[in-house]
């Protein structure tokens, strides 16, 4: 959507797989939620954003506006809240349905686009999020409520990015008109939910750049104290992928109980910047197939950075530790000849040139993979 917001992928925190619709999901958390982004340094790395999502709104007020739930947030609205998230360098997200109710059965935006536009407005929201639960399936219908939203918030006078979630591949090709992002699958509750996304995602790069990006979901965090949806290794697993496809960095798991390793995932300034590279171009599918439904059991992807470099992610989905190979027809498909330099962007550190156009990764199990930038060193000749 050209509305100058979203010319990189979004960063932040979305509540839904941290606190969900439990008690702890209330007005005095996020608080805390938003000085932990501070002081573990995650808002100077660029997660700007600080989303709730569902299970905020009771009811609607006789004039039909907006009522939070009052056992969480106490004011009965948001905007206490936003002010101390923008108090603290942070912008402030929320959540919606185009349907009556939101998926958490809350009430939703449908016949009431205008009037809660104005109130997020009024509120000081930055963003909203819009679900497509209890909402018509039809195409038509759901691009019209989706462009009735768009244009209440366009005409709101506040700049709100605009998320939505539809949870079909179907909004790739339209979505860049009707918002900044766009869900193309379902939730990634779990590391086969997260290989369906990335399986869902090649073949959409052409409808991803500055101001609309294809969305593969929420990162999810690995907490011991917490559900185990995802190993550490598997949360840096979708990071390395993440930042490679161009999408939404939203973390969706504890800020304030986040275990060192995930934090250190999250940090990684060289892998925020390829997400946030300003070409803006999604990566794309280099070697192996389709990672769900087992198919393959590793993949090559690729992502071409704005300065001629080029990020790749090799990644193991088996049982086994396996190598992967990208040869010289792999490098030559993706107009890489010479020699290369290369830097481990995990390791942190440059590997040696390849000058036999041919690099090998060595891969753990279950999400083992190596990340890498390689750049063509310049008028090099091969002997
Ligand atoms: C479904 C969405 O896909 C999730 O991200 C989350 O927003 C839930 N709905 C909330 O009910």
């Amino acid at each position: 959507l050209d509305n100058g917001l979203a010319r990189t992928p979004q960063m932040g925190y979305n509540s839904w797989y941290d606190l969900e619709c439990s008690e702890a999901m209330n007005e005095t958390t996020l608080r805390r939620v938003a000085d932990a982004m501070v002081a573990k340094g995650l808002v100077t790395l660029g997660y700007r954003y600080l989303n709730l999502d569902d299970c905020w709104a009771k009811s609607r007020d006789g004039s039909g506006q907006l009522v939070a739930d009052q056992a969480k947030f106490p004011s009965g609205t948001l905007k206490p809240l936003a002010d101390y998230v923008h108090s603290k360098g942070l912008l402030f997200g929320t959540y919606t349905d185009r349907g009556e109710l939101t998926c958490a059965g809350r009430p939703g935006a449908a016949r009431h686009e205008e009037i809660d536009a104005q109130t997020y407005a009024a509120w000081g929201v930055d963003y909203l999020k819009e679900d497509s639960c209890n909402a018509s399936t039809d195409h038509e219908t759901a691009f019209a409520e989706y462009g009735r939203m768009r244009d209440a918030l366009n005409a709101s006078g506040r700049p709100v990015l605009f998320s939505l979630c539809g949870w079909n591949s179907w909004y790739a090709p339209v979505g860049r008109q009707l918002g900044n992002s766009w869900r193309i699958g379902p939730d990634d509750t779990n590391w086969p939910g997260i290989l369906q996304n990335i399986d869902a995602m090649s073949g959409l790069e052409r409808y991803a750049g500055p101001g609309g990006w294809n969305d593969p979901c929420l990162l999810l965090s690995a907490t011991w104290s917490r559900t185990l949806r995802v190993t550490a290794l598997q949360t840096r697993a979708q990071f390395s992928m993440w930042a490679v496809l161009a999408a939404p960095l939203l973390i969706s798991g504890s800020v304030l109980d986040m275990e060192d390793e995930t934090l250190a995932t999250y940090s990684n300034e060289e892998i925020i910047a390829v997400n946030q590279d300003p070409a803006g171009h999604q990566g794309f599918r280099v070697l192996g197939g389709k990672l769900s439904g087992k198919s393959a059991t590793a993949n090559l992807w690729a992502r071409r950075l704005s300065d001629g470099s080029l990020a790749l992610v090799f990644l193991n989905v088996a049982q086994e530790s396996l190598a992967l190979t990208c040869n010289e027809d792999c490098f030559a498909s993706m107009g890489l000849t010479g020699r290369l330099a290369v830097r481990d962007l995990w390791a942190k550190r440059q590997l040696p040139d390849i000058t036999n156009t041919s690099f090998t990764a060595h891969l753990p199990p279950e999400g083992g993979h190596q990340m890498i930038l390689v750049k063509q060193v310049a008028g090099s000749i091969v002997v």
